[in-house]
């Protein structure tokens, strides 16, 4: 099973995600081969070679970074050819997050989302069942918090990263039962 975890992280927090997530995979799936990218990094022969695509972001202004969007956009061949038609998908965000649960960062998991469904994907949540969900868990994946009340820095806790190891783990469980299939 091959797997491409694509990220955009100026800071280092989403990144960190990116590799619980990865860490998470590697437990339930002793032979996957992971590839972790940053999304400027990432080219389409990435994405083709993958069975499972995972895209990961910072919020910026209340959506996703943009190299994460011009990968996106230059995906837009792929497009054409269908040849994402069938991978499974996943995604994952950090975000500053005034208000709580942070500005934007649903619609952000969700935009992810729309391209992967665009593409004839397969995109897998995360059930509130799954250990990590309650802290920091949103149906579409795990989300981390990075600041404080003030609006300042505070680093990604480690319950956000439980939570991407959760998912890891029950991502890549899901999709090795529908490939398999
Ligand atoms: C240009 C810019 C815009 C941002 N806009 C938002 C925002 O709209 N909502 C939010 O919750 N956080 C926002 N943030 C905060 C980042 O999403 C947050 O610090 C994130 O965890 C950084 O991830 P990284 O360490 O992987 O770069 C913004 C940060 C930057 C640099």
């Amino acid at each position: 099973m091959n797997v491409l975890i694509a990220y955009h992280s100026d800071y280092g927090n989403t990144q960190k995600m990116a590799s619980a997530i990865a860490a998470g995979i590697n437990v339930s799936q002793s032979g996957a081969q992971i590839v972790l990218k940053s999304a400027a990094e990432t080219g389409l022969d990435d994405l083709i070679h993958a069975d499972i695509i995972l895209f990961g972001t910072s919020v910026h202004m209340g959506s996703m970074a943009w190299p994460m969007k011009k990968l996106i956009d230059q995906a837009g061949k792929l497009w054409m050819d269908g040849s994402l038609e069938g991978k499974v998908g996943g995604v994952f965000a950090t975000g500053g997050g005034f208000g709580g649960a942070g500005g934007g960062v649903e619609q952000t998991m969700i935009s992810l989302y729309s391209n992967f469904l665009e593409h004839g994907m397969i995109v897998i949540g995360f059930p509130k069942s799954l250990p990590g969900y309650a802290d920091g868990g949103l149906q579409w994946g795990p989300y981390g918090r990075t600041g404080n009340h003030e609006g300042m820095p505070s680093g990604i806790s480690d319950t956000a990263l439980a939570a991407a190891r959760s998912y890891g783990a029950h991502l890549s469980e899901t999709a090795a039962r529908i490939i398999a299939d």
